[in-house]
């Protein structure tokens, strides 16, 4: 063989082996925590911080704002295969394209979807020395400058799809984006949680790809989240409620604009233009705290992998006065996962549309024991669960046999609390709503024993009028 010929096949090979390594990382989490591991193999016994410094200058985030408080990132090019550089600096930056595919996101093991950039910043900012004890930059980094710029355009979402949730490559969003999407709020949540407890360790985190790891890949034991630690990805909603102080996000808010403007070299903004900004400000935080704390993740259809409507769904006239409550009876076993939980969905729905005729699964929502409360026909739709009483009422399901033992207390709290809460909100319930149990209105053992007398000491629970 001539030199030529050689030197085009290893060049050939060189690409191949480029592309083979990139296309094996799916946007999954677990493919990018694999990618960090590799960051961290090629320089051992770097800090979190350094890794984070690194990933951030190859994705090339970077501006003022951010340099602003974390500084150059510049430390010389780091070593790193192309491929692996190549793939971090697709996965990390944030981007919608025109056709409303959204980049920079990677689906997780709960079945949320998280963007990478306001992940890494707020983890990379929980790192910094602290000021008085504090962690200066947590809110600017991950979530302020963005959910400002929601304000001013009213609104926050939407969550999307991929286009395999086995090997995920594509996320498309549901509808139009706004500047925030469900993404980069669960990212920027994330971040900030993540940020604070490293902020909090006296010892430096060990690797970051650890954790990661532990915060997004835990396996649930069979009491679900009852006997999860605090932690975690799927207690996201209810971690940030319970850390956050809608005046301090204000004034971060406000801070974050301020900022902005100074950096770009503009003047400072007029005492009324700061009046009005807090204001709208204020209202987006309410829509904020509605969306992604008093309401549980609702996983969409199409993550579960719904098949379609059949025929024409009828429209409810909102909002509805009752809630009844079900268990699936089959499946018998609470599923801890989401891909359990979505392939119990997948063969409910089978069962309703191909055994019962129905037009689709009967049910509203169902509630797994994964965390997630997984949308069946959802808020619009009329459903197919209680008989005689689908156009006044949601219809919502356990996932599990409760005739003797109770779901997790974490899953009846999400429909207990929260899903309630989130539909009175949201105007798809009246406020004084009645919550009952399928076998009040129907002759049926369901919700199972034990579940019925559990919903009897819940509010909302009444009797059926004579
Ligand atoms: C998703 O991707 C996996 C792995 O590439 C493949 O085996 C599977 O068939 C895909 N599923 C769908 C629904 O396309
Ligand atoms: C049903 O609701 C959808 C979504 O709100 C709306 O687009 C549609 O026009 C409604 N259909 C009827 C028949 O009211
Ligand atoms: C309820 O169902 C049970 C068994 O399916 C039946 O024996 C009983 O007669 C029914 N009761 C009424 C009031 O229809």
């Amino acid at each position: 063989m001539e030199t030529g010929g050689w030197k085009r096949t290893l060049a050939l090979v060189m690409v191949l082996v480029g592309t083979y390594a990139e296309a094996l990382f799916s946007r999954h989490m677990d493919d990018f925590i694999e990618a960090v591991k590799q960051v961290e193999d090629g320089s051992p016994g770097s800090e979190p911080l350094a890794v984070l410094r690194m990933l951030r200058q190859v994705a090339g985030v970077d501006d003022a704002f951010i340099r602003h408080f974390l500084g150059n990132p510049d430390s010389g090019r780091p070593e790193m295969s192309p491929s692996l550089s190549a793939y971090i600096s697709k996965a990390v930056p944030h981007r919608v394209t025109e056709s409303s595919e959204e980049e920079g996101v990677v689906l997780t093991s709960d079945g949320t979807t998280v963007a990478l950039a306001p992940l890494l910043l707020g983890i990379e900012a929980g790192l910094q020395p602290k000021t008085a004890g504090r962690v200066r930059s947590l809110y600017q980094l991950t979530l302020a400058k963005d959910l400002e710029s929601a304000a001013v355009t009213q609104r926050l979402g939407p969550d999307g799809c991929w286009d395999n949730v086995t090997s995920p490559q594509v996320f498309t969003l549901l509808e139009s984006p706004s500047v925030l999407t469900t993404a980069q709020v669960y990212g920027g949540m994330d971040g900030v949680l993540l940020g604070m407890e490293v902020s909090a360790q006296s010892q430096r985190p060990m690797k970051l790809s650890s954790l990661l790891t532990e915060y997004y890949s835990r396996k649930l034991g069979s009491e679900g989240l009852d006997g999860a630690p605090p932690i975690i990805s799927r207690r996201r909603r209810e971690n940030f409620k319970g850390l956050l102080v809608p005046q301090i996000l204000e004034r971060q808010l406000v801070k974050s604009v301020e900022l902005q403007r100074s950096l770009e070299g503009r003047p400072k903004m007029a005492v009324k233009t700061k009046k009005q900004l807090r204001a709208v400000v204020k209202e987006r935080i309410k829509e904020f705290v509605h969306k992604y704390m008093d309401c549980p993740p609702i996983i969409p259809r199409c993550m579960w992998g719904a098949e379609p409507y059949r025929g024409t769904p009828t429209n409810l006239s909102l909002p509805l006065s009752f809630m009844y409550i079900h268990h699936t009876h089959t499946p018998g076993q609470p599923c801890l996962t989401f891909q359990q939980c979505s392939a119990d969905m997948r063969s409910m729905q089978r069962f309703h549309q191909d055994d019962r005729g129905w037009d689709d699964i009967g049910y509203s929502f169902v509630a797994g024991s994964d965390g997630n409360i997984y949308e069946g026909r959802g808020w619009l739709w009329r459903g197919a669960h209680t008989l005689g009483h689908n156009s006044i009422g949601y219809g919502v399901s356990f996932i599990g046999d409760y005739a003797s033992t109770l779901p997790s207390q974490h899953a009846m709290g999400l429909v207990r609390d929260q899903l309630a809460s989130c539909a009175i909100g949201g105007g798809r319930l009246v406020a004084t709503f009645t919550l009952q149990g399928h076998r009040q209105v129907v002759n049926t053992s369901c919700p199972g024993d034990a579940l019925y007398n559990e919903i009897r000491g819940w509010g909302h629970y009444g009797e059926v009028k004579k």
